[in-house]
């Protein structure tokens, strides 16, 4: 086990990527690196990170901000809950806590959006708690080591993985072990064709030997993926440039952020006979879009008016502050894609 710990930790001190995040201990830092991590990769995450760091350089400012401005900062990132989240969190850490960021994994575990994964990173990457972190890289990372066929998303999985990998953290340095394990995970033990020719691990790696890499880690499929099917109608004021959005009020995807008027079906019989009524119209667009749960058909039809008010539901917009809007990016693409809506987005 000392083994383990060594080798991966010499292994990240050579392979390691700089990555701003990995400059401070700041928790406020740490924690929006890290929610912004659950959503995207490194590659783009880095971008919204320092977008928001520039923008809210302390958990005062997020805190003083509108949920509008911090959702429109999230675009593109999804499930736009966990930057609610953010937003009620730091509301929360001003109000409750003086400002003073919670500095402890259960203090911690008591922020909205915060589980057990997040303050484990915080506490050890910032106060060097020694609380074991278990994302997807360490999940596939011990399933293969130890050849575990576990599956990671049942409760057992969980439980075992969490107790394995506090078991071999390395207790006199959790931050760097923590960071090199999910290093190790993204750079070498990769999901597909992992790197093990390069890994200084193949010796100790259970299934490597077993030749059971393919099949580890082991996940039970769960639940369906729901079919939506959206039109929508999209009133536009050519002569003035004005879109008119629609706010998002319901408890359902993308709460809070504005789309167009539309109307939803159920059943795909429908919503394509539906379509064949704008079947003369000559600007629609026809796109799909998924979600982790669902599956979205949408058909947009451009609806040319020279009103400047339609009804209280429609925000009418000018086209060049559209940016300060949050928008799905499923209307992005499609705002992209009409081209009698000039560099909307
Ligand atoms: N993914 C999640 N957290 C990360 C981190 N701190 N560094 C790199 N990748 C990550």
């Amino acid at each position: 086990m000392v083994h383990f710990q060594e080798t991966l930790i010499s292994w990240y001190l050579i392979h390691k990527r700089d990555l701003p995040w990995r400059e401070t201990r700041d928790p406020y830092k740490i924690w929006l690196s890290e929610i912004i991590l659950q959503q995207t990769r490194v590659v783009q995450g880095t971008s919204y990170y320092l977008k928001f760091i520039n923008e809210f350089p302390t958990v005062k400012d997020l805190s003083e901000s509108s949920e509008q401005k911090i959702l429109s900062l999230w675009q593109g990132l999804g499930y736009y809950s966990r930057a609610r989240n953010l937003h009620a969190a730091a509301k929360e850490i001003i109000k409750n806590n003086e400002g003073v960021f919670p500095s402890n994994y259960n203090d911690l575990l008591k922020l909205k959006g915060v589980g057990p994964y997040t303050a484990a990173a915080i506490s050890s990457f910032s106060f060097n708690e020694a609380k074991a972190v278990v994302d997807g890289n360490v999940f596939r990372v011990l399933s293969r080591i130890y050849d575990i066929s576990t599956p990671i998303n049942s409760s057992q999985g969980v439980k075992d993985f969490q107790e394995l990998a506090q078991s071999i953290l390395n207790k006199s340095d959790p931050a760097t072990h923590n960071q090199a394990i999910m290093e190790f995970g993204a750079l070498v033990c990769t999901p597909k064709a992992p790197k093990c020719n390069k890994c200084p691990m193949t010796l100790e790696c259970s299934s490597f030997k077993n030749d059971t890499i393919k099949m580890r880690p082991v996940k039970i499929r769960k639940g369906t993926v729901r079919s939506r099917f959206f039109i929508y109608k999209v009133f536009y004021n050519s002569p003035e440039k004005l879109l008119f959005l629609k706010k998002r009020k319901a408890k359902d995807i993308w709460q809070n952020l504005y789309d167009f008027d539309h109307q939803e079906f159920t059943k795909k019989e429908l919503f394509d006979e539906h379509i064949q009524t704008f079947q003369n119209e000559k600007h629609t667009v026809s796109l799909s879009h998924k979600l982790t749960h669902q599956h979205i058909m949408a058909f947009f039809v451009l609806c040319p008016t020279i009103k400047k008010k339609i009804n209280k539901e429609l925000v009418p917009v000018k086209i060049n502050e559209l940016k300060t809007y949050p928008i799905p990016t499923l209307i992005k693409k499609y705002l992209e894609q009409e081209p009698e809506i000039p560099n909307s987005v």
